[in-house]
């Protein structure tokens, strides 16, 4: 956990504990928190909010709503600007931000110290496109507060990942999808007039230009940085391998096991031969803001990343202002290429004692308006389909509007299929894929091994796709 986030939770947690105890010798929170134990089953007594982002009825008296949200890139920063534009709106209401681990798995695991205490400590919860299935069961049903008015605005798919057992456990914030960065002037300056299309095409493009740039005197030059570490974002990057050689995702919308096939093991073993050639050594420890910061200081050629960075390489202190564009990720044997799906949404805890205002802030934060400030100022996808006309939008992020396609047909992770037990799933295809880039075991073995495993832990068979 972040120091920040750790620092005030603790001390919230001392001011409990001490009001608690004024009364009566109580454990310390968050055990003894109020706890709302079942999901409000009618609306809110508080006449409900009609057209976010501008609701009409502030609450009467004064309350927190504390809100826990990511801090990768300009993620915490954005996040305060929006919550201060609804606290100007509404004098009663206060909120605070805090930030939470980069590493997704992490971050899951701070959420779940909150759920399992059904800790009241923390209202809003910004969550995985991977969660939804996982974290239903603690959150509330945002149709109830008024987001059943502005579903259609979104994205569908994102809608009905998002929708479990009929309940929408959280409003669609931003999306994301994998993206090939590369520099522009590099590939003028080495005789090529586009980005690669296959993967092969980046090995031969990425080992050119890296040796061109060692023998210009840049040492630290590399062809092409990813995320190698083992984590969340290793799964990421590993399904785009694996689906655009035709290896499948994983594990099949209808349950099967269907990674220990050649093209996944081919794929895998692709990326292994990058470790130490075209990507440093190190990029088995890269997670997203690692891969950046090689990149934006200009000693990289391609870079796969999320749509965040396009906004923070076009900064005035980036080494690469100016000098790149954003494509789609490379074809593998299939003949396509593929992006994995990402993105965040807002999600209100059935466990806050003010689930009517939390959702109000959380419909406020993913609106239209502050969906396209945040695409304008961060480069965050929005989820709102019209945005993707927008001028300002398609000015500041050209690639939105030129990506489109990469956007809405972004490959999903096999979260709903295997919901509630996705996290392991994915730790163990994670860390398999990591052997085989670490050298430590052979892709052939590490994906025969990882179907058993697979098979054990959900109880699917193996199959083809
Ligand atoms: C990005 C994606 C998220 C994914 C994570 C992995 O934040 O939006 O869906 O799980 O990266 O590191």
């Amino acid at each position: 956990m972040k120091r920040s986030l750790f620092v005030i939770l603790a001390l919230l947690m001392v001011v409990s504990m001490v009001l608690a105890g004024a009364q009566c010798p109580a454990p310390p929170e968050p055990t003894t928190a109020p706890q709302p134990t079942t999901a409000p089953t009618t609306a809110p007594t508080k006449p409900k909010p009609t057209e976010p982002p501008k609701p009409t009825t502030p609450p009467e008296e004064k309350v927190t709503i504390r809100l826990l949200s990511g801090a990768v890139g300009q993620e915490l920063e954005l996040a305060k600007e929006s919550a201060k534009r609804y606290m100007d709106a509404h004098p009663n209401v206060t909120i605070e931000v805090f930030d939470t681990p980069d590493a997704v798995q992490d971050r899951l695991g701070v959420y779940l110290q909150y759920f399992e205490t059904k800790s009241s400590e923390a209202d809003i919860y910004q969550i995985d496109v991977i969660w939804p299935g996982d974290l239903a069961e603690h959150l509330v049903d945002l149709n109830k507060y008024g987001a059943d008015k502005v579903a259609g605005e979104h994205f569908k798919a994102i809608i009905e990942n998002n929708t479990v057992d009929g309940k929408l456990v959280g409003i669609p914030w931003f999306t994301d999808a994998g993206l090939l960065f590369y520099r522009t002037d590099l590939l003028k300056e080495y005789g090529y007039s586009a980005p690669p299309k296959t993967w092969d095409e980046l090995e031969t493009m990425a080992k050119k230009i890296q040796d061109g740039e060692r023998a210009k005197g840049n040492a630290d030059f590399w062809g092409f940085v990813w995320q190698g570490n083992s984590y969340e974002g290793l799964t990421c990057d590993a399904l785009e391998w694996v689906y655009a050689n035709g290896g499948g995702t994983i594990i099949s919308p209808d349950k099967k096991v269907t990674i220990n096939n050649d093209k996944a093991i081919a794929a895998v073993s692709k990326a292994a031969g990058w470790v130490g050639t075209i990507s440093p050594k190190g990029v088995t420890g890269y997670q997203e803001e690692d891969a950046r910061k090689q990149w934006q200081a200009g000693n990289a050629a391609f870079m796969r990343n999320w749509p965040y960075a396009y906004s923070l390489g076009q900064k005035d202190d980036s080494a690469v202002k100016d000098k790149f564009d954003v494509a789609a990720l490379p074809f593998g044997d299939s003949g396509h290429g593929a992006a994995t799906l990402g993105g965040w949404q807002l999600a209100v805890s059935k466990y806050s004692k003010h689930p009517d205002v939390a959702a109000d802030v959380a419909l406020f934060m993913t609106s239209k308006a502050e969906q396209k400030t945040r695409a304008i100022k961060g480069s965050f996808n929005p989820t709102i389909k019209s945005l993707y006309q927008d001028a300002d939008v398609c000015k500041a992020s050209p690639f939105m509007c030129k990506l489109y396609d990469v956007f809405i047909n972004a490959v999903a992770r096999p979260s709903t299929a295997t919901a509630p037990k996705y996290n392991e799933v994915s730790t163990l295809f994670f860390k398999a894929v990591h052997s085989v880039l670490t050298g430590s075991a052979d892709a052939k073995s590490a994906l025969e091994e990882l179907e058993l495993d697979l098979e054990d832990l959900t109880g699917f068979k193996a199959g083809t796709q």
